[in-house]
């Protein structure tokens, strides 16, 4: 099964229940995993395939339905509470980037559901298009996952009171990650690629 856990203390909540930076951290490691396994997808193949946008197909709908809607809101929960905190010009620019970043990723996964379109219709030009678009759109998730754990979450756990992650905890939809958690009928395309490539390391 794919990569779990962390041992994260912020935000803690009362028994064993996780915190909010166990969830943010487990679901980096997991959106980081699915995303290998994309790229060594398409490194194996240079061409269209019905698996290929199977599997592109389930991935953009996972990244619209989780990290996006859920995964997203919970770090904008943790930015919009450090921005009166007395940030320093370096500081503001880290948070400022962050929520930046999320639109910029919102609308570079919206470009990949264009160009699957695209594959679909088996239009000219579209499959090195779309592997120029998926090229940017790793560089740009993993270079932001990577900055939020180096400079944000460090940043939120310094700065942020008990009152605010308790704040940020009662905001926490009851909802769970799709492919892991629940719904892994609708993403069993997804889910066998990734437990293909975890159990092949
Ligand atoms: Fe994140």
């Amino acid at each position: 099964m794919a990569p779990e856990g962390s041992s994260g203390t912020a935000g803690a909540k009362s028994g064993s229940s996780p915190t909010m930076m166990d969830r943010l951290t487990v679901d980096h490691r997991r959106l980081a995993f699915m995303l290998d396994v994309l790229e060594t997808r398409l490194a194996d193949s240079g061409e269209l395939d019905a698996d290929l946008l199977v599997l592109l197909d389930c991935l953009i709908d996972y990244i619209r339905e989780y990290p996006q809607t859920v995964h997203h809101p919970r770090e904008e929960r943790i930015t919009e509470r450090l921005v009166d905190k007395g940030l320093t010009p370096g500081e503001r620019v880290v948070v400022e980037l962050t929520m930046t970043q999320h639109v910029d990723l919102s609308a570079a996964t919206d470009k990949l559901g264009r160009d699957v379109t695209a594959l679909l219709a088996r239009e000219a030009d579209a499959m090195p298009v779309f592997v120029t678009d998926v090229r940017r759109y790793l560089e740009l998730q993993r270079e932001h996952m990577r900055r939020e754990e180096q400079q944000l979450f460090p940043l939120a756990m310094r700065l942020l009171t008990d009152a605010d992650w308790n704040e940020v905890e009662a905001a926490e939809p009851n909802t769970t990650d799709p492919v892991y958690e629940s719904r892994q009928d609708r993403y069993r395309a997804l889910m066998d690629y990734v437990v293909d490539a975890h159990t092949a390391r």
